[in-house]
């Protein structure tokens, strides 16, 4: 049988860049070569696209980049994958698996590229892609659905005047959470005790998206649930939970402090776990999504259960919770990533 030809890319135009450069390993370590012809394109972080063929040990760390070997390419409808390498080798690419995280990669803008080709890809398609990045369309999704609490909110547009102040505090009160619409990692994220703390996380935000929301802060404990799709059956993980080593998961807490843990079968109480696995189901169909999703909670003290947010493309990394969650579910890594293919498409 001839090998399916699977185009992986890694890196991109986010500042998830160095996330992306570390979980692309997983996929590139298991995903067996007997199986599959594995080619890679790196997207720098100034958005140019490279063929890689190097040594793949110089991805996590961020130093590909400027590799002698790396040849300019691009993805061609009509075409597949073409080298800019004075022949235009064209690969045919039977399958692309986008580990991109965030912007330009999570967001539906790399998808509709992939749509344009026609070639097959794993994840979400270019509406639940795009709708699921940006936090306040999600909310507008997930409120329809009238049964999933979530934080109540204010938004803030980039040209809108100091207004956000009045409304936030008729609203909300203080510490608030503030957060960009689209981001990721947490970053640009911050809590905001007062008013002056307030408008310079407002401002930060900014700096990542021109919608900021400002949210209540919800106190509990951060669950999550992995799903994952195929041929329109969803199977949900068992509840995991991030204990941020901070005062929230921020950046620095999620990949730089050994006092964060993931942890796979906490002590909640009874029912939660399935009112997890419910409500991301749920959420996971609203969105229209497909392949795989990874759909985050707050749990309050007394046991209820709060939606935070949807990431289209997971962190894989060494510490990330999807692999880790779907492997205790009878999903061993392995066994994943051909799943992942099996289950890429288009078109949706
Ligand atoms: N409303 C909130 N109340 C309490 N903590 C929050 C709230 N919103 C975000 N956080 C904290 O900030 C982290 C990052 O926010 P999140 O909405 O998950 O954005 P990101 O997409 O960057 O992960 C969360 O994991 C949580 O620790
Ligand atoms: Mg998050």
């Amino acid at each position: 049988m001839d090998k399916k030809s699977i185009l992986i890319i890694f890196g991109g135009n986010s500042t998830e860049h160095e996330v992306s450069c570390k979980s692309v390993m997983n996929f590139i370590k298991n995903i067996p070569d007997d199986k599959y012809d594995k080619h890679l394109v790196g997207i720098r972080k100034n958005g140019d696209w490279v063929y890689f063929s190097a040594d793949t040990a110089l991805i996590p760390q961020c130093k590909w980049a400027d590799e002698s070997s790396n040849v300019p390419a691009m993805l061609m409808p009509n075409k597949g994958l073409v080298l800019l390498d004075g022949k235009n080798t064209v690969i045919e690419i039977d399958t692309i698996i986008p580990v991109l995280h965030g912007k330009n990669g999570e967001d539906g803008t790399i998808q509709g590229l992939f749509e344009l080709c026609s070639i097959p890809y794993v994840g979400c398609g270019v509406t639940s892609s795009a709708v699921s990045m940006d936090k306040a369309y999600t909310k507008i999704i997930v409120d329809s659905l009238k049964e999933i609490p979530q934080a109540d909110y204010v938004l803030v547009r980039a040209n809108d005047n100091d207004d956000y102040i009045v409304k936030a505090e008729e609203k909300l009160s203080y510490p608030m959470f503030v957060k960009p619409c689209k981001s990721g990692s947490s970053q640009g994220v911050s809590k905001a005790e007062n008013r002056r703390e307030l408008v310079s996380a407002v401002e930060l935000a900014l700096t990542h998206d021109s919608k900021v929301l400002i949210e209540e802060t919800i106190k509990g404990r951060e669950l999550e649930c992995a799903v994952f799709e195929k041929s329109g059956n969803i199977i949900c993980s068992n509840a995991g939970e991030a204990v941020a080593g901070d005062v929230f998961y921020s950046y620095e807490a999620k990949y730089n402090n050994s006092d964060s843990k993931t942890v796979l079968n906490p002590d909640i109480p009874e029912g939660v776990n399935e009112k997890v696995q419910k409500y991301a189901e749920a959420i996971f169909r609203a969105l229209g999504c497909t392949g795989l999703s990874r759909v985050d909670f707050f749990m309050e003290e007394n046991g209820n259960v709060i939606f935070n947010e949807i990431n289209t493309l997971p962190g894989f990394t060494e510490i990330s919770m999807y692999p880790m969650m779907m492997d205790a579910i009878g999903y061993p890594i392995e066994k994943l990533m051909e799943e992942l293919i099996d289950s890429a498409g288009i078109s949706r």
